[in-house]
């Protein structure tokens, strides 16, 4: 892609498809996202070579606690793998770790990990990397709506100051600006409760690739759809040309 092309500054991505990929291979599910662990190590570098500023990727929803107990587990097992082999390759290039979601709902020792490699990576001022665990986009909302009503019970907050940047504010990626550019692989066409309010005017991008098959060239496709789009946030095509030519 040439360097004028108009790249987003915040990717989210919905790694879908891991479990598929693995049937195929007469597989059991855990190697579907042990795979998948390279399709993330991927996309990271690919994002970074873009100039891409933030990735959010969404690593295990708040619906997802139902699947199997030892599905689960190998998940949650592969996180702390992963955490433990990958952070300081991270930090080395520079890029910046946070973790969303319902932390207190995983297990101390991932906890412990997670809270260790954002630690070691805050300082650093390449790509912002997000990875939604025990997330849910309406979980995200309820726990911002009950900071706010905290906030006026305890008269700090009045009612009618209450506004989009003060609920941006509550939820897990304030500070961040919103996703430009929705990924999801694996064929279906939902948002699956990911980022309900940031996502809002994201462009959206679907593939039916499995996730462990995405790669730099499913990327580099997803990057040129965004760049032929025009966004126009609610107004009208010559308005946005008006302010842009
Ligand atoms: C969806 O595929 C994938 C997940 C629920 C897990 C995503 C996890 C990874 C890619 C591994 C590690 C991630 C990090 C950040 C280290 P699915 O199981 O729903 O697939 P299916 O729809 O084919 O069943």
């Amino acid at each position: 892609m040439a360097e004028d092309d108009n790249i987003p500054t915040h990717v989210a991505v919905i790694m879908d498809g891991n479990g598929r990929w693995a049937r195929k291979r007469g597989r059991p599910r855990h190697a579907g996202h042990r795979a998948g662990v390279g399709a993330v190590r991927e996309t990271v570098e690919v994002a970074a070579k873009r100039g891409i500023s933030y990735l959010t990727v969404f690593a295990f929803s708040s619906e997802n606690w139902s699947r199997p107990r030892e599905e689960i587990s190998k998940l949650m097992g592969l996180f702390v793998e992963a955490l433990q082999r990958e952070v300081d390759e991270l930090h080395q290039n520079n890029v910046r770790l946070r973790f969303i979601g319902a932390r207190q709902q995983l297990q101390p020792g991932l906890q412990d990990k997670i809270a260790a490699a954002e630690q070691q990576t805050a300082g650093n001022t390449g790509l912002g990397l997000q990875v939604a665990v025990a997330y849910g986009g309406r979980w995200d909302i309820v726990q911002a709506v009950r900071r706010l009503a905290m906030r006026v019970k305890q008269g700090h907050l009045s009612v009618d100051d209450i506004d989009d940047d003060s609920v941006a504010q509550e939820l897990e990626l304030a500070g961040i600006p919103d996703p430009d550019l929705l990924i999801r692989t694996g064929g279906e066409q939902r948002i699956s409760n990911f980022l309900l309010w940031n996502l809002a005017y994201a462009e959206l991008w679907f593939c039916d690739a499995l996730w462990p098959d995405f790669g730099e060239r499913q990327f580099d496709e997803a990057l040129t759809f965004f760049a032929r789009r025009e966004r126009r946030f609610g107004h009208t095509g010559e308005q946005v040309k008006a302010v842009t030519s």
